[in-house]
């Protein structure tokens, strides 16, 4: 009903909107004195010394949180880390022991093949924390270790709030490890625990640019296929935008590693086609310049997602789009949000089933 709802028209919009508060109640009760407090988790210094490796293992956008994940904490860790689909990790007999931690990432904690990864590395030996949004489910249980997302229910089968709670997870992760291992100096830690702090206005900011996105929207809802471009954490996110785009509208869409298009993919670049290109990473801007510059060449209309002072874009890119300037690891956050505007909006104009689309189910108990 519209009341459950409250009052948008779809759960998906009201999640979009829900994800300032349901970041800040992710975070702030995990932060005490200035210090990240992670209440339950038994995992002790030493062994956090001890890992090897980290191996992330999810599912769909979970899934895509591991990739921002890895990025975040091989920087903040310098633990090599792998991420890989549930799917395939189980049947690739994963090397494990007690050095290796296992990082499960799952909003409904039922997810069939991700809670089979999370028993098989259980049972090679592994150490295993999860990201779960719900308290109780199989896979919270059967870890080691559960840091909830306080995202509260998700109803849109399409992931929003949920997946921004657990890229929050991640950061806090990632500093408490960090600052286990010792690599941060109390400057830098009060630092990084202050943005995270700030985060959820940030995300409110980034969410005050709906107008603009919804005429982007209007411009391009019409199209036949979009790739997403972009570096590192961009990368990371032109998965996710790519799969928010096309599990809603049906539109089809890819994402790539910006730097990869070349060795194949551009000969489907033709006159007229969209190329969403993210550069939210200012050391890799100007590269991303280059792909533009390479896309446009063959055709491509760009719209170019950056952040507020690399206005440079607009000498590139047909339609330039803006999020707050953030601390560089924390972007994905903020990138995320025009990226599911610009689904939800494009669904909606298309006349799409925005919250139930077509042969998806919100969580897959099968494998
Ligand atoms: C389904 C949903 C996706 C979700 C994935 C993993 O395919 O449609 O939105 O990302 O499952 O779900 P989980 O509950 O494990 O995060």
């Amino acid at each position: 009903s519209a009341a459950e709802k409250g009052g948008y028209q779809h759960f998906m919009a009201k999640e979009i909107m829900e994800q300032p508060k349901a970041v800040r109640d992710t975070i702030s009760p995990r932060i005490q004195n200035g210090k990240i407090v992670l209440d339950n988790i038994t995992l002790t210094a030493e062994q956090i010394k001890s890992f090897s490796k980290i191996y992330i293992v999810a599912c769909g956008s979970a899934y895509h949180v591991g990739v921002v994940a890895k990025y975040v904490l091989e920087k903040f860790t310098r633990i090599p880390v792998e991420v890989d689909v549930a799917s395939e990790f189980r049947y690739r007999q994963p090397i494990l022991d007690d050095k290796v931690l296992v990082l499960v990432i799952s909003q409904s904690g039922e997810t069939a093949d991700t809670l089979a990864a999370l028993r098989e590395a259980k049972h090679l030996g592994a150490r295993t924390l999860s990201i779960v949004n719900v308290v109780g489910s199989s896979i919270a249980n059967d870890s080691d270790d559960v840091i909830y997302t306080w995202a509260g229910p998700e109803i849109a089968v399409a992931t929003t709030k949920a997946y921004s709670t657990q890229l929050a997870v991640v950061y806090l992760l990632a500093i408490y490890f960090a600052d286990k291992l010792g690599v941060l100096s109390a400057e830098e830690y009060a630092d990084y625990v202050a943005k995270l702090q700030a985060l959820p206005d940030k995300i409110s900011e980034a969410l005050e640019n709906k107008e603009q996105i919804q005429y982007l929207a209007s411009q391009f809802f019409n199209v036949k296929d979009v790739f997403f471009i972009g570096r590192n954490l961009d990368y990371a996110m032109s998965l996710e935008g790519s799969l928010k785009l096309k599990e809603i509208s049906y539109i089809h869409s890819d994402a790539y590693a910006a730097g990869e298009l070349k060795h194949g993919t551009i000969s489907l670049v033709e006159d007229g086609t969209l190329v969403i290109a993210l550069a939210t990473q200012d050391a890799l801007f100007d590269k991303m310049i280059s792909n533009v510059k390479e896309v446009k060449a063959r055709g491509a209309v760009v719209l170019g997602l950056t952040t507020e002072h690399n206005k440079k874009i607009e000498q590139v890119a047909d339609y330039a789009l803006y999020v707050p300037e953030f601390c560089e690891m924390m972007q994905p956050s903020l990138a995320v949000i025009p990226l599911q505007l610009f689904a939800y909006y494009v669904a909606s104009m298309k006349g799409c089933d925005i919250d139930k689309p077509r042969n998806l189910a919100k969580s897959v108990t099968v494998e």
